[in-house]
């Protein structure tokens, strides 16, 4: 079985990603960072996802020698010129919290319209092997930043995020629908046919 590091302590993600990775490659066997021995986690120092999600990827494959994937994610709001963005996680402060950032996010909006509450969802996957190659694929989801919270799947911002074309919250779609519209399961599946031809070459 082909093993593949998907460079991430959150849980949830990695939950996300190893459903998308399973489905497209058979035979895969997708481990997080808490599987593995611990090792010293560069800080994610860069202004873009790509940047940032490249930093983890490397440090993975230097620490493991395994091929590992990283995602580096967050929201973009119009009205607040993009951000949170890269700082999405920790948009209220450490230690990150969902809730206490979904109550900033929607207290920064509470004057902002229904047709200026237009945001993005962007995801950035990093994939790098042993070998040294490496590779970026984006995934964006554009939506609508709700008046309130709905719903009570998925994490982070999907209670308050809503997709075009959709009826419900991020938070309300089952994990399937999520995946199919979401900007992590865009950008992985775009990445997984370079991640199944390394793994075959090994
Ligand atoms: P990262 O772990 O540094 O990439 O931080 C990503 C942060 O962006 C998360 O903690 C969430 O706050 C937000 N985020 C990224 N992807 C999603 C998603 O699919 N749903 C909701 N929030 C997300």
């Amino acid at each position: 079985m082909s093993q593949v590091l998907v460079a991430t302590h959150n849980a949830k993600k990695l939950t996300e990603l190893r459903r998308i990775l399973v489905a497209e490659i058979s035979g895969v066997e997708v481990l997080g960072l808490d599987d593995v021995a611990p090792y010293d986690e560069p800080p994610e120092v860069e202004n873009t996802f790509e940047g940032n999600a490249l930093i983890k990827a490397r440090a993975a494959v230097a620490a493991t020698s395994m091929p590992s994937l990283a995602d580096d994610s967050g929201i973009c709001v119009d009205a607040l010129n993009s951000m949170p963005g890269v700082l999405s996680a920790r948009w209220s402060g450490t230690p990150r919290d969902d809730a206490r950032n979904n109550e900033l996010l929607l207290a920064q909006l509470a004057d902002i319209p229904d047709e200026r509450r237009h945001a993005e969802f962007r995801c950035a996957v990093a994939f790098v092997t042993p070998d040294g190659d490496e590779f970026i694929e984006i995934g964006v989801v554009r939506g609508t930043i709700l008046l309130a919270g709905r719903g009570s799947n998925g994490f982070g911002y999907d209670p308050l995020f809503r997709a075009d074309g959709q009826t419900y919250s991020n938070a309300e779609l089952s994990a399937d629908d999520k995946d199919r519209i979401s900007h992590r399961g865009r950008a992985l599946r775009d990445m997984v046919p370079t991640v199944a031809k390394a793994l075959r070459r090994r």
